[in-house]
């Protein structure tokens, strides 16, 4: 078993799909940090510190934190980070081919640039629909995001409101 392994997103905002990798990669690692990006190609809705704290209290609820921990990473490459911290895997979750598409090429950029290696979990048949991106449209038109995320996250949204 691996010993201590990143799990990388935007999570804008965390999402039920996110918390099941997080949940899953526990039976592949020992240790797990998330770790929440800043991606420049992205404008996000959450800042950086309130997509931590949104994670953050989403472990805590769910009993999670101690073999999983909560990070961010502003700026620099994750392999940098990742091999700095000593994590030996990253982990991915993947819904359809259309992310596999995606993450192939970071996949092996990343194994190119330091060695590490990518663990793909694929997503729960029950979350395959959903996404970040979808979470944020349906919030911002006033619908009903509570099958889709964690307490944390609704409480993020009406903070914003
Ligand atoms: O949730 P996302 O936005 O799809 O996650 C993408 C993310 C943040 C994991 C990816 O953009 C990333 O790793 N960014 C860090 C900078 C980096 O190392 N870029 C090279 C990736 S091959």
């Amino acid at each position: 078993m691996s010993k201590l392994a990143v799990y990388p997103g935007s999570f804008d905002p965390l999402t039920l799909g996110h918390l099941d990798i997080i949940e899953r990669a526990l039976d592949v690692v020992e240790r797990l940090q998330v770790v929440v990006v800043h991606n420049p190609g992205k404008q996000p809705f959450f800042t950086l510190a309130e997509r931590v704290q949104m994670v953050t209290d989403a472990l805590i609820e769910r009993g999670l934190m101690g073999r999983v921990t909560v990070d961010s990473l502003e700026s620099g490459l994750l392999t940098s980070y990742a091999s700095e911290l000593g994590a030996s895997v990253l982990i991915k979750g993947f819904r359809t081919g259309v992310d596999i598409e995606y993450e192939l090429p970071m996949a092996r950029v990343n194994r190119d640039l330091t060695g590490i290696e990518t663990i793909f979990l694929p997503s729960d048949p029950a979350n395959t629909h959903i996404s970040s991106s979808l979470v944020k449209q349906v919030a911002s038109l006033g619908g009903d995001i509570t099958k889709y995320v964690p307490a944390s996250v609704i409480r993020g949204f009406k903070a914003k409101a």
